[in-house]
């Protein structure tokens, strides 16, 4: 069993992206600057939004944190998008998720510019990704194909199942993943709360990535013997022994899959950390006008 580094491999990236951006810099090139929208009070997604903004500031981006109440309108929200859509300086920009309950994500992901839409997750880029044509790919997706590629992890001719089909990670990555593009080129089954017989297609996957967000789903018996196990869960479970009082679960149960995989990826320290790599790179293109 081989352990898929998501620290190692992020710092390897981001300081690839710090190097790119100086040399775009010195040759007079505008700094890329990144915005946030964070709409109320979520514990995680303000653990998340800073350390966007810390990544910024470690790789000579400029960022911008925009707060709002958790009580601000929908139509208040999409002026507030509106200003950065037609803000020159910012690049690009992302509104963290979840919304509170009274705000459409989807009207939401469309105000977005598609050109500042550092996330991915606008129909146009969706789209163009899925004819696979020049678009920011979010960032989830973008990290787990990095750690594949970046792992010398054959995929072609394999049989990825994807557990969950979640418009940010899941579905996305079963597109990722059968296109014709290394990573890619693998026979692809996606999996959700109504597949009956989910437990013998995951055990038949040469590749499995799972994307459902329930703490420790995965067992041993779903995972055939020298699989590569990529695990996209972060879940917050109650720990009294922590100073935070809740310790990260994936949806991977790890001591027990761990043994019989070729390679796996740790929570933390595997996927997550890869996603912010996604959006950096996204911002980077976006300041140099390299995707539209
Ligand atoms: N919430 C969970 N993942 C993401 C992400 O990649 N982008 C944004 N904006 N919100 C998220």
């Amino acid at each position: 069993m081989q352990l898929i580094d998501g620290k190692a491999l992020s710092a390897i990236i981001k300081n690839e992206i710090r190097l790119e951006t100086a040399e775009w810099v010195a040759k007079g090139g505008k700094k890329p600057h990144l915005a946030a929208i964070l709409v109320g009070g979520d514990g995680a997604s303000e653990t998340y939004v800073a350390s966007k903004i810390k990544s910024c500031e470690e790789i000579g981006f400029q960022s911008t944190l925009r707060r709002f109440d958790a009580s601000i309108s929908e139509d208040e929200l999409i002026d507030q998008i509106n200003l950065l859509n037609e803000d020159e300086d910012i690049d690009g920009f992302i509104v963290q998720l979840p919304l509170p309950a009274h705000i459409s994500e989807n009207r939401v992901m469309e105000a977005v510019d598609y050109r500042k839409d550092v996330d991915g997750f606008h129909p146009v880029n969706v789209g163009r990704m899925c004819k696979g044509l020049p678009a920011y790919i979010s960032a989830t997706p973008f990290g787990i194909i990095e750690m594949l590629r970046r792992s010398g992890i054959e995929t072609s001719g394999k049989h990825c199942v994807v557990i969950g089909r979640s418009q940010i990670v899941g579905l996305p990555m079963s597109i990722l993943m059968q296109r014709n593009d290394n990573p890619g080129n693998c026979t692809v089954t996606i999996c959700h709360s109504r597949t009956t017989n989910l437990k013998e297609i995951s055990r038949s996957a040469d590749i499995l990535i799972v994307a459902l967000g329930r703490a420790e789903f995965v067992t041993a018996d779903y995972v055939k013997d020298g699989a590569v196990v990529i695990d996209v869960g972060i879940t917050r479970v109650a720990d009294a022994s922590k100073k935070s009082g809740f310790s990260i679960k994936g949806d991977v149960n790890f001591s027990d899959v761990a043994p019989k995989t070729s390679f796996i990826t740790p929570v933390p320290g595997g996927v997550g950390l890869m996603t912010i790599c996604g959006l950096l790179t996204n911002t980077l293109r976006a300041a140099k006008k390299e995707v539209y």
